[in-house]
This record gives C-alpha cells, sequence and structure tokens, in this order.
C-alpha cells in the first residue's frame, strides 16, 4: 500500500483533473461510495469462485457483520443504484478512489490502488458498449496514453451462458489431466477461469479449444459484431482475442481489457464489459469499465520521464536582497498566485546564492531578483535558469512575462 507524495501526486492529480473533465463530456455524475461494505456485497456481484473473493479480501468482523474493502467499484455503485428507487434505472456514474486487494506484490499490482471507474445502467445495447469503450479511448487520449490497444470478447448473453459452460466441458473434461491442479477445480467452478490460465501447459490445451462463440446462439455472435462494427465507425483501434474472459463474474456478453506495453507482465491498463448483476431482490444491467490510475501515471512518466518534474515545479522562484525586498515579496508573491501563476519565495534571508541554489533544485522556470536598486525602480531582474539568460522587467509587465515563459515551457 505506497505512499504517494511529490512529484508522484502531482501526476496523479493531472489525471484526476483531467478526467472529472472529460467525464462531465459525457454527461456523466460522479458518485462516491464506501470504501468499507458488507462483505457480501461484493461476494455477491463479484463471484464466489473468483480469485478477488477467494484470496483478496481485507475482511473482518465487526459485531455480527462481516465487512469488507472494497477490492472494486462495481458492486458498491450497483448496491447504491439498486437502493436509489426507480430515478437510478438509467444511472450514467464514474467514481475514483482507492481499492484494495491482498495480491503478491510485483510492478504495477500493489495491495491499495485507485481506479477510475464508469457504469452505465439499462439494458443490453450494443450502442451502450459503444460509447463507453469511446470514453476510455477519450481518457487516455486526454492523459497522452499512446499505444493503448482495446482486446475485446463476449461471454454470450445471459441466456447462452450454461451452453457455453458445457460447450466447454465437454471439451475440457477428457484432456482434465494435462491441466493444472488450479484449472481442475476451476473445471468445476467456474470453467470459464480455465481459458485464462498463464501455465504453459494448460496453455496448449487452452489455444487448441475452439473459440466459445461457437456454443453461443446467432444472437449473442450478432450482438459482439455490433458493437465491433460501432467501433470501426468511431474509429476506435480493436483486436478480437477469443481467449479473454475477465476475472470476474458478474460479466456477460461483451468483454474487453486495455493492455499497453510500457507495463510489463502486469499490462493491463483497464478491464471493462456488460454485467448482470444480482443485487438482493433483482438483477440489475449495465455496461462500465475501470482503469487502473497507478498503471496510467506509470505510462505516463515512461513515455515522458520530464512530466513529473514539469508537473510539480513552480514557474517562479522570488528571491531578496536584504530584509526590505523580503517584506515585497510577500506581496509579489500574492500578486502572482492571485493570477495563477504557480510561484515560491525565500523566507529567510539567505545570501543570494543560497536562494538561487535552491530555485534550481526546485525546479523553476525563473528566479525573481529584486535588491534596494530594483525595489526602488519599481523593476526587476528576471532569470530564466535553464539558459542563464537575464533580463530587467518592470514590475507591471511581470505577470505577462511570466504567462508567456509558462506557455512556452509547457
Ligand atoms: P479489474 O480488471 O479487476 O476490473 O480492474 C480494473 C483495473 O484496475 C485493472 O485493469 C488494473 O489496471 C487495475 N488494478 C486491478 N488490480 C490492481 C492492483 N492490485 N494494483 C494496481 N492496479 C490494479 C474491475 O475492477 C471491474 N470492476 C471493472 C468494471 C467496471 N467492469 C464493469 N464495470
Amino acid at each position: 500500500m505506497p505512499d504517494l507524495a511529490s512529484p508522484e501526486v502531482e501526476v496523479w492529480q493531472f489525471i484526476e483533473s483531467t478526467a472529472h473533465t472529460v467525464l462531465q463530456r459525457y454527461g456523466l455524475k460522479e458518485v462516491r461510495t464506501p470504501i468499507v461494505e458488507r462483505l457480501e456485497t461484493f461476494v455477491r456481484a463479484v463471484g464466489d469462485s473468483t480469485d478477488i473473493v477467494q484470496k483478496e479480501m481485507y475482511a473482518f468482523k465487526r459485531g455480527d457483520t462481516t465487512l469488507a474493502l472494497r477490492p472494486e467499484g462495481t458492486a458498491g455503485v450497483l448496491r447504491y443504484v439498486a437502493g436509489a428507487g426507480p430515478g437510478a434505472a438509467d444511472a450514467r456514474v464514474y467514481y475514483m478512489g482507492p481499492m484494495f486487494r491482498a495480491e503478491r506484490m510485483q510492478k504495477g499490482r500493489y495491495r491499495q490502488f485507485s481506479q477510475l471507474g464508469v457504469e452505465i445502467i439499462g439494458a443490453a445495447n450494443p450502442l451502450a458498449d459503444v460509447e463507453v469503450m469511446d470514453l476510455q479511448r477519450s481518457l487516455l487520449e486526454a492523459w497522452g496514453v499512446k499505444d493503448a490497444v482495446f482486446e475485446i470478447n463476449t461471454r454470450g448473453m445471459p441466456e447462452d451462458m450454461e451452453a457455453v459452460r458445457l460447450g466447454l466441458r465437454e471439451q475440457l473434461e477428457p484432456r482434465s489431466d494435462q491441466l493444472c491442479e488450479d484449472c481442475q477445480r476451476r473445471l468445476e467452478a467456474n470453467i470459464l477461469r480455465v481459458l485464462d490460465c498463464k501455465r504453459e501447459t494448460c496453455r496448449v490445451v487452452i489455444q487448441s479449444l475452439p473459440p466459445m462463440t461457437d456454443f453461443m446462439s446467432e444472437e449473442s455472435r450478432a450482438y459482439l459484431e455490433a458493437v465491433e462494427t460501432g467501433l470501426e465507425h468511431l474509429s476506435i483501434p480493436f483486436m478480437r482475442n477469443p481467449l479473454l474472459v475477465r476475472g470476474l463474474d458478474y460479466y456477460v456478453n461483451t468483454v474487453w481489457e486495455i493492455t499497453s506495453s510500457a507495463l510489463g507482465a502486469q499490462n493491463a491498463v483497464a478491464g471493462g464489459g456488460r454485467y448482470r448483476m444480482d443485487v438482493g431482490d433483482r438483477l440489475i444491467d449495465g455496461v462500465g469499465f475501470a482503469i487502473g490510475l497507478n498503471r496510467v501515471g506509470m505510462i505516463l512518466t515512461e513515455q515522458d520521464p520530464g512530466l513529473m518534474e514539469r508537473l510539480q515545479s513552480p514557474v517562479a522562484s522570488l528571491v531578496g536582497l536584504g530584509d526590505e525586498a523580503f517584506n515585497h515579496n510577500l506581496l509579489l508573491a500574492q500578486k502572482l498566485r492571485n493570477a495563477g501563476i504557480p510561484c515560491i519565495m525565500a523566507l529567510e534571508p539567505k545570501g543570494m546564492k543560497a536562494q538561487m541554489k535552491r530555485a534550481n533544485r526546485n525546479g523553476s522556470a525563473f528566479a525573481v531578483i529584486r535588491g534596494e536598486t530594483e525595489l526602488a525602480g519599481g523593476i526587476c531582474q528576471v532569470k530564466e535558469m535553464e539558459t542563464g539568460e537575464q533580463v530587467e522587467v518592470p514590475l507591471d509587465d511581470l505577470v505577462d512575462f511570466l504567462r508567456k515563459g509558462m506557455k512556452l515551457n509547457g
């Protein structure tokens, strides 16, 4: 469970603020559900036999109730939608925040991580699936994630899922001795997950299976084709991956994942799909996705190593020579900040050299230097830190001068 601090945290702030803007363009409203919920809420939604429920939940007892830290967002959001009455039948919501899974640590895999998720409630309609994938594309584009690839597949309409399980069982049971112990258990408990196994021996068996769509009705296949046509219509690049099933039980129909080559073994930056979720007294249909924000941060800093420094650096450091200059600088700092220019000022009357060193260390683009002469003349010396070039700027022109500099420095 990592601490997040500067300079990493500025990347998170950039990711989050950009996301709010994009999500609102798609007419979504934010929902903030609790981080702790009753354990059953997750077990019922995510599925008894999934890795998340079997191995990864942080659960604890309080009185007679067992609670758990949320391992994902969809279950809680649908619990909220179900309780929010008929007005929520076509809810379009998003959420951002920490999720918890007791997984083995690895690059890009944490026990506390953050997701941005979207849920669009409503009956199955390929257009809705395409719309949320387009939203995901917009988010990734707005952040500047470059090499994301959509992999898509279908688990079949709810009515077909039994036939899919049976079809797979007929194929896999005769070869069960070639499968690992986990997969032998999955044959009984959750046969679709066999397709997810990464073991070499299991991969050989899995690769030789007919595609799952062979066990489905024409309607299920047509639904996937309609989604693919929609993606082509919006010029969203995708690949069909006939082995993609996703690790949560609530999915039906379309499922997808977005991978990035910048991530290494844990290469999924996002996952989503259509679902039918049991919320206790009824079933709710919807489609949604979650993007792993830690992984988006990793991709952005890998693609652009200077990003963290640029995002966290103040534009200007105010350097004062003599006691009088410090008082004046406090006022100047207020003026610049009110004008939207990030700046910091030295608070102790250290010498010029020490203050310039500090300005260098904190990554300021400019040092604004004032001593007695500058104060008397209503001017300042502005030094561009990278080039070392120094110019005299009238105080009244400083805001405009720094604004121009902000643009040039990205
Ligand atoms: P998920 O595939 O389990 O889906 O998680 C979505 C994303 O969260 C992953 O692609 C990954 O980027 C990130 N993630 C998951 N586990 C970790 C971890 N241990 N460390 C870092 N990042 C992680 C869901 O959670 C579904 N609720 C998505 C959804 C919403 N489907 C429909 N609506």
